[in-house]
């Protein structure tokens, strides 16, 4: 760069005549010159050692050779005496250390009669004397030091200081290395190996025989104190012919020293160095830095691969967390479908405060979807086989369609391994059978809503049996799968699970679907659900609802076993002319006598032993209405033809490992039944 280049600017030799009273005095010469960068001047400088001028104009003293020297000085002589003691110079340094915190010597400015250093020892001597020499008044060597190791048996301060040097490395006056700020009006230390590059001002005055030191990072102006400032004369020490430069060493540890650029002059202030014509130093490449570097990549390296595996670990457990199963066949009903990050979301994660109830098919959690904010039952089913999913799911899209107001809206479903979610609107009032069993209240039960109860039941039993497209079978109708609004008005819950149940069992043993006490007989021959099926179990759930107590088990007011049945502990209620006996007591009577005289007989005409006899959920309807007058109910079953009445069908049949856990469900969990037979119509 030819901007780099070095204007080497001396002005050699200003012969200057004074004539004076006509006599003729011979000149008196008087050195300047400055060096920006000493590009070009490798002739115009005397070195040795390991002194070299790099390519860009650096003087570089020492490298990190250990235990050597070198020298640079101006190449002629410069002419002290009589009449030229004072003088100014300034140069621009840095040193750079090879460890870091430990330091080799340093560079010595040096004004001396001979450039001849051959006797010079490195390390702690500087290249400026040996140990028989230092001190020998016969020396004649100005220096300033600045020394970066405490050397004791030259009475060092510090391992980084400025000191003023006569003939002897033992300073006559020294310094920590430091400069005053005029802005703050403070000191700062300034650490001489820090490779920071730093400039120096030597300024001898002869009349007052002052010798002051100025040091301040290379840039800062001059600061207006000096670091040292000393009385000295220097007549007797310097000789009329000098040379001035520089010396340097390392010792046992190293460092590069390098001078970037010098100005001298004898008559007045050395001329500034004009900072944008510096060379400019080695990137910073010694051990200090590297070192640090390679350690901090290092540990870079290790924390951005601690975060990549973390990252990879979380991703791998989200994924994990919200993986679902697709199918290719399940794509046309992507619609119904709701992703599982979703429902993990509405309820919070599955958490055990959002449970709203557990049954033999698996646990409800109420949620609120994030997308709508819709309140909703999540159904977490666990199934282990993969096995009719496809038509189940099918089902499912099927039972979506399915609308009446007396049926809890299926709003989608989602699918993942070993695991079904099936979503329903959330119903604000949980389960009848919560009511009518758990805590009863008889504001909450009064007998008009619970006839209301009934009749939405029953419309959409008729909904599901003659007024859809299609026969729908709930299977499994009960006070536990009758969930109830905001408004108190029924909804039967609940669907497909049936089928889903009727795949994964064993093939080889076919189990009873429903709920024992609700299963009409005809179901253990011919295991084939029908209309008329769902019928015998609605007239069970009037009846539940009628007397306020569960289909089995020992009835109050009742003594013995035998009435083990709610249906025969009716029937005989019935059979004795006091049906109305069998009314819910907790009631106290407060009824609509007529209503529930019907409804307890509605409920003995539905649980007729004998399929044919029962009603069509049309006619139930009408008989509710004030349509249609209830039939006659029978006086007799023949025992031949059904078992029923006297003692429900033989118990051992049906499947106790069926998921029946009545009284613990809520909302449907139960083993709620239906099934669309695509019967036609
Ligand atoms: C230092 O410089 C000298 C002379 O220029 C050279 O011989 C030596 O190899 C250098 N040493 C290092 C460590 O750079
Ligand atoms: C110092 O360096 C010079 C030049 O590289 C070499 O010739 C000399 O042997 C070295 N001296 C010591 C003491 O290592
Ligand atoms: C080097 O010394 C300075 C000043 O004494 C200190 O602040 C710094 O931490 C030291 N660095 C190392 C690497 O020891
Ligand atoms: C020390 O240096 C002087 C010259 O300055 C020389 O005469 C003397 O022999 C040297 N002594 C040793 C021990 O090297
Ligand atoms: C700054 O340092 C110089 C020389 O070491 C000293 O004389 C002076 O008192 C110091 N000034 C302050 C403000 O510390
Ligand atoms: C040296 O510094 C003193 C005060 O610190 C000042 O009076 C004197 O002029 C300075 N001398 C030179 C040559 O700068």
């Amino acid at each position: 760069m030819a901007l780099m280049a070095i204007s080497l600017q001396y002005l050699l030799h200003i012969s200057t005549i004074f004539l004076i009273s006509g006599a003729l005095t011979l000149a008196q010469d008087e050195t300047q010159f400055t060096y920006n960068g000493f590009r070009g001047s490798i002739n115009k400088l005397h070195v040795d050692g390991l002194a070299t001028i790099l390519p860009n104009g650096l003087l570089q003293m020492t490298n990190y050779s250990m235990r050597n020297t070198s020298h640079a000085f101006y190449p002629h002589p410069v002419i002290f005496k009589p009449k030229h003691l004072s003088f100014s110079t300034t140069f621009a340094f840095a040193m750079y250390p090879q460890v870091p915190n430990h330091s080799g010597h340093g560079i010595v400015f040096v004004i001396s009669p001979s450039t001849n250093f051959k006797h010079a020892l490195s390390s702690i001597y500087l290249g400026l004397v040996n140990t028989t020499s230092d001190g020998l008044s016969s020396n004649h060597i100005f220096a300033v030091e600045l020394d970066t190791i405490q050397t004791r048996e030259f009475g060092d301060i510090d391992d980084s200081h400025v000191g003023i040097d006569v003939n002897s490395l033992r300073s006559i006056d020294a310094a920590s290395s430091s400069y005053y700020s005029d802005k703050e009006g403070v000191n700062k230390t300034l650490l001489l190996n820090s490779g920071k590059p730093m400039q120096i001002w030597i300024e001898y005055d002869e009349a007052q025989m002052l010798a002051n030191v100025t040091l301040a990072p290379l840039g800062h102006p001059k600061p207006s104190k000096c670091l040292l400032s000393k009385h000295i004369d220097l007549s007797t020490i310097l000789l009329d012919s000098m040379y001035v430069g520089f010396s340097s060493s390392t010792g046992k540890v190293s460092n590069s020293h390098y001078i970037l650029g010098w100005s001298w002059s004898q008559s007045g202030k050395a001329k500034d160095l004009d900072l944008s014509k510096l060379p400019s130093l080695p990137r910073i490449k010694h051990k200090k830095l590297s070192s640090n570097k390679l350690v901090f990549v290092l540990l870079l390296s290790v924390v951005l691969l601690l975060l990549l595996v973390i990252a990879g670990v979380f991703w791998f457990t989200w994924r994990k967390k919200y993986e679902e199963l697709h199918e290719s066949w399940e794509k046309e009903y992507a619609p119904h479908r709701l992703s599982y990050k979703d429902l993990f979301v509405a309820t919070k994660g599955f958490k055990e405060s959002e449970l709203l109830g557990v049954g033999g098919f698996g646990k409800v959690y109420k949620g609120v979807l994030p997308s709508t904010g819709a309140q909703v039952a999540v159904k977490q089913i666990s199934h282990d086989s993969n096995q009719g999913m496809k038509e189940f799911v099918a089902e499912i899209s099927c039972m979506r369609r399915l609308r009446h107001r007396n049926l809890v809206q299926l709003l989608g479903y989602c699918r993942r391994k070993g695991e079904l979610l099936l979503v329903y609107d959330y119903m604000p009032n949980g389960s009848l059978d919560k009511l009518l069993f758990d805590k009863f209240e008889k504001s909450n039960l009064c007998w008009s809503s619970r006839f209301n109860i009934i009749k939405g039941v029953a419309s959409a039993l008729l909904y599901l049996h003659e007024e859809w497209e299609q026969v729908v079978l709930h299977r499994d109708v009960k006070a536990s799968n009758v969930l109830l609004d905001a408004e108190m008005n029924a909804r039967l819950g609940d669907f497909g699970l049936a089928k889903l149940y009727d795949h994964s069992i064993d093939p080889r043993t076919t189990h009873v679907v429903g709920t024992i006490g609700y299963i009409a007989p005809e179901i253990s021959t011919t295991r084939k659900p029908t209309t008329s099926t769902d019928v015998f179990s609605f007239g069970m759930f009037l009846l539940e609802v009628g007397c306020g107590r569960r289909p089995t088990g020992k009835q109050d007011g009742e003594e013995g076993a035998e009435a083990l049945f709610l249906s025969d502990w009716v029937y005989n209620c019935w059979k004795r002319g006091e049906i109305l006996k069998a009314s819910d007591p907790r009631m106290e009577g407060d009824y609509v006598e007529y209503e529930m005289e019907l409804i307890l007989k509605l409920g003995l005409l539905c649980l007729n032993p004998i399929a044919e006899g029962r009603p069509t959920m049309q006619q139930v309807v009408q008989i509710l209405t004030g349509n249609a007058s209830l039939p006659d109910l029978p006086s007799e079953y023949n025992p031949e033809t059904s078992p029923f009445w006297g003692g429900l069908c033989n118990i051992d049949s049906m499947p106790s490992s069926f998921p029946s856990s009545s009284g613990t469900s809520s909302l449907g969990v139960m083993s709620s039944i239906n099934s669309v037979l695509h019967y036609g119509r």
